[in-house]
């Protein structure tokens, strides 16, 4: 049936359409800091031709995506990974710095060009320091090729992404987590729904220069929709320490893909969103449409000591700026494990598109990751080996092969977890440094294991 039903569609558009060739999409960015007030309170961000989050990268499976990015940040190397595009062939432009690229050094453009060769939901963001948290990330939307049907069907899409927000700058941050002692930022200042929040300012003793919530870069985002329609939200979450919840007043969200593979639909009131994650969602705009609806997020599975955050749902023609006339929904409450498991449990590859993983694996390697201590300095590590970058990345290296640049030494395949008591905390705390890495072999199945463990007491 499925099979007939594609080629009949094949059949008409043989006739009706032409098919689409790959095409050349190409993206020209300046990347700078500015002062801007994503939540009233004015800081310096790092912006993409004047916005942060940067430009939406749109394009179909099989197009060449062509980023042409300048470094304007003056002091600052810059590099930008693009989370979830497999780059097969072009691994020189997956932006990892120190990995497989040099940074993008101040005042120089470099060409970031790539295969969207899957459909679906991802992300890019800095991967230089703390830049994403400085506000340098953006989506990336690949659509579907033009012979093929989804499982599921919308009028529109839109993207946003979730993000949470300290006014301490990134250096300072950083600085603290490289300190004796350890000094941490603490919980966010605010939570951004696509660039946007609310900060108190009265909380604080600001003046109305640094702090202005009539500042119209800080209102509430608004998604416009007619009313009838059927929405796909794709959702992202980029925060630095913050699990979410994401909700939308009176409106029910099934959940239709999840990191770029569809999956069988279900239906959720919140939808609990981790760092790196994309969901995509479908809503249908079937609610009173005489009014506006509230889209909030909030933190979960820590106490929370940041406000949610808050955008809306403009229903067409009401006035984008119109405020909800309702209380925000208060969201679930950050210690209630039961619907985030539910979630979880739920999150299942659409049948139409499962792909069975193999049943052996020529190599299995097994990862322990904690909190430790090298020279009385807080690392993470992982089998007690904290990473350190080599000067030159190791695409470069391993390209020309250098094998003076990195430790040959290979690192630890696993730890004694038949005895470990994860829930213990060590006794010592002291780990080791390496930037020796684990070769693959090619062609081959490894199969990787990683638990979370204790968390030293600082
Ligand atoms: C869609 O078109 C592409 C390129 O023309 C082709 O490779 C692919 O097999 C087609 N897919 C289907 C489902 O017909
Ligand atoms: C919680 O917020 C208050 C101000 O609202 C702040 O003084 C305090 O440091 C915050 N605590 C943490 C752990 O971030
Ligand atoms: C903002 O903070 C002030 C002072 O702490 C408080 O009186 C006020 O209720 C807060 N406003 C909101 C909207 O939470
Ligand atoms: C706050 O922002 C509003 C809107 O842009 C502006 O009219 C007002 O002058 C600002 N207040 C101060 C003290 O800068
Ligand atoms: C959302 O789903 C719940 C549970 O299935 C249902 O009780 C509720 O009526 C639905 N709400 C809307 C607005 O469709
Ligand atoms: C959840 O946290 C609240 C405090 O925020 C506490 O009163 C409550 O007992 C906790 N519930 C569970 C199940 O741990
Ligand atoms: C851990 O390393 C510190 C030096 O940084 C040293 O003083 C201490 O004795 C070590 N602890 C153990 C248990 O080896
Ligand atoms: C790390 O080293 C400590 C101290 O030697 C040891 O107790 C612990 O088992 C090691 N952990 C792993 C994952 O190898
Ligand atoms: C941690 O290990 C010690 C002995 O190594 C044991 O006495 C203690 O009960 C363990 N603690 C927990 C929380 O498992
Ligand atoms: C990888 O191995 C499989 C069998 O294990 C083989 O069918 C396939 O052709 C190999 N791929 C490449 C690129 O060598």
């Amino acid at each position: 049936m499925m099979l007939k039903l594609l080629a009949l569609c094949l059949f008409t558009f043989l006739i009706y359409v032409p098919i689409a060739e790959a095409r050349i999409r190409h993206y020209k960015w300046e990347v700078k800091y500015e002062y801007k007030s994503p939540d009233c309170y004015k800081k310096l961000v790092i912006t993409i031709n004047g916005k942060s989050p940067g430009p939406t990268i749109l394009a179909q499976e099989g197009d060449t995506v062509i980023v042409e990015v300048t470094n304007k940040l003056l002091l600052e190397n810059l590099a930008i990974h693009w989370h979830g595009i497999r780059q097969i062939g072009t691994p020189w432009s997956d932006g990892t710095e120190g990995v497989t690229q040099c940074p993008v050094v101040p005042g120089d453009t470099f060409k970031y060009e790539f295969k969207v060769d899957r459909a679906g939901t991802y992300l890019y963001h800095a991967h230089y320091g703390m830049q994403r948290e400085s506000g340098l990330y953006g989506s990336i939307r690949v659509s579907v090729p033009d012979n093929f049907t989804e499982p599921f069907a919308y009028d529109y899409d839109r993207s946003i992404i979730l993000t949470d927000w300290y006014h301490k700058s990134t250096y300072e941050q950083a600085t603290g987590l490289s300190s004796i002692p350890f000094v941490w930022v603490g919980e966010p200042q605010s939570l951004l729904i696509q660039g946007k929040g609310k900060f108190n300012c009265s909380s604080a003793s600001l003046t109305a220069d640094t702090c202005n919530t009539s500042n119209p870069e800080c209102s509430p985002y608004a998604i416009t929709i007619i009313p009838g329609k059927t929405y796909r939200l794709r959702v992202a979450s980029l925060t630095a320490l913050s699990a979410l919840s994401f909700q939308i007043e009176g409106h029910n969200m099934t959940v239709v893909e999840a990191d770029g593979h569809y999956v069988e639909p279900f239906v959720v009131k919140n939808l609990f969103i981790y760092s790196g994650e994309t969901y995509s969602v479908l809503i249908k705009a079937d609610q009173d449409p005489s009014r506006n609806y509230w889209m909030t997020t909030n933190v979960v599975s820590r106490p929370p000591n940041t406000t949610q955050g808050l955008g809306f749902l403009n229903y067409y023609p009401n006035h984008p700026r119109r405020s909800p006339p309702t209380v925000p929904p208060a969201g679930p409450i950050w210690n209630d494990t039961a619907p985030r498991l539910a979630q979880s449990l739920a999150i299942k590859a659409h049948h139409d598109f499962i792909v069975t993983p193999p049943t052996t694996s020529d190599r299995a390697i097994v990862f322990l990751n904690t909190q430790n201590r090298i020279n009385g300095y807080v690392h993470w590590s992982v089998n007690n080996v904290s990473f350190t970058l080599p000067h030159t990345p190791y695409l470069i290296a391993l390209k020309n092969r250098l094998h003076h640049v990195f430790s040959q030494t290979p690192p630890p395949e696993g730890y004694d977890f038949v005895n470990y008591d994860i829930y213990n905390v060590s006794k010592n705390p002291n780990a080791t440094t390496s930037n020796a890495i684990y070769r693959l072999g090619f062609n081959t199945t490894v199969d990787i294991i990683l638990q979370n463990a204790n968390t030293m007491i600082c």
